[in-house]
């Protein structure tokens, strides 16, 4: 078996190692000598709506040490968990427009407004845009001990279990529970779903026979698709994977499910624009650094490139995302209401 653990340190499962990195360095340190004077003259914190250890941290932690020394500073990761992200959304915009306190988020920046009827802020008033970072496919997995093999047998064992099947996701506002609404608007079925923090200590517990199958983004799945640790079913993209060529896309097995889930880099409105120019120059070094681009290529979520990696862009991206997610969620009723 291929030893999938030579691409990161030491010897324990990527899993233990997700979990120690988190756990151990919950607000990890990244130091870079600090000369004081302009910006950034403390240190900054980038806010991670979700739990360490999983896709949106990992994507977070490899940029921030580029970052950081870019900008000749030093970025402390914190992870703020809770209502599918809304919690460290709102956090961080109501937070000081000072460049200290920016968050990364993704899709759930664009599901948000319709999955909540009273959100305590707006995704395109309440922020500075910094940067697109990062787009990630999304794969169906099962537990090991799940009995499903295949995508069309998935679907007829949730159709006859729907009882008993559970679906992980990171909760409401969440990429894995967007995913999840798609599963259930393709097929018709209405699943049990099991909330955590993150979808990184939900792939332990799948890993662990606890829960039967989830969505989630490749950045967290292909370590344990590849060593065969997890059932595949599918990846939500038009092409099949480079990383996972055995891997079907969602079309490929007849479910209608795309999905990318799409990363960026906010600050709190008001925030001076040299330091937005500051942080978007920093960000774009960072996905330009040989390391990062070749962890998140094998990966399967390749950077984005630098045209792409800006404020306009992400600002677009944005509306058009709120606007496509919202018929949908509204259609299946979902909506959480205070
Ligand atoms: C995570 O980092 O845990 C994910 O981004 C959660 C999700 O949105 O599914």
């Amino acid at each position: 078996m291929r030893d999938r653990y030579a691409r990161q340190s030491g010897d324990a499962p990527a899993h233990v190692r997700r979990r120690r990195f988190g756990a151990a360095v919950a607000v990890a340190l990244i130091l870079v000598a600090c000369q004081g004077g302009a910006y950034p003259d403390q240190e900054i914190t980038i806010v991670v709506p979700f739990a360490a250890g999983g896709p949106t941290d990992l994507v977070t932690r490899l940029i921030a040490e580029p970052m950081a020394a870019e900008l000749d500073g030093e970025i402390v990761v914190q992870n703020v968990e809770g209502a599918g992200g809304t919690v460290a959304a709102g956090q961080v915009a109501s937070a000081e427009p000072d460049g200290y306190t920016v968050l990364m988020h993704h899709i759930g920046m664009s599901t948000a407004p319709t999955l909540y009827s009273d959100l305590a802020y707006d995704p395109l008033e309440d922020f500075e845009m910094i940067g697109l970072v990062t787009e990630v496919p999304m794969t169906f997995v099962g537990s090991p001990e799940f009995e499903p093999n295949t995508m069309e047998e998935l679907i007829t064992y949730v159709e006859e279990n729907l009882d008993t099947v559970t679906y992980a996701n990171a909760g409401t506002g969440s990429a894995s529970q967007l995913c999840g609404l798609l599963f259930e608007r393709a097929t018709g079925l209405d699943l049990t779903e099991v909330p955590y923090e993150g979808t990184g200590p939900a792939m332990d517990d799948l890993l662990g026979n606890q829960v039967d199958f989830m969505c989630d983004q490749t950045t967290n799945t292909t370590d344990d698709i590849q060593a065969g640790e997890v059932k595949a079913y599918g990846v939500t993209t038009p092409e099949p994977l480079d990383t996972l060529p055995d891997v079907p896309t969602t079309e490929e097995v007849g479910l209608d499910v795309q999905v990318t889930v799409w990363h960026g880099l906010y600050v709190p409105a008001e925030t001076p624009q040299e330091i937005v120019d500051a942080l978007n120059a920093a960000l774009v070094a960072a996905l330009q650094d040989e390391e990062v681009a070749t962890e998140l290529t094998d990966l399967g979520a390749p950077p984005v490139s630098s045209d792409r990696a800006t404020p306009d862009a992400q600002r677009a991206l944005l509306e058009e995302q709120i606007e496509t997610w919202r018929p949908i969620i509204e259609d299946a009723g979902v909506t959480v209401e205070d």
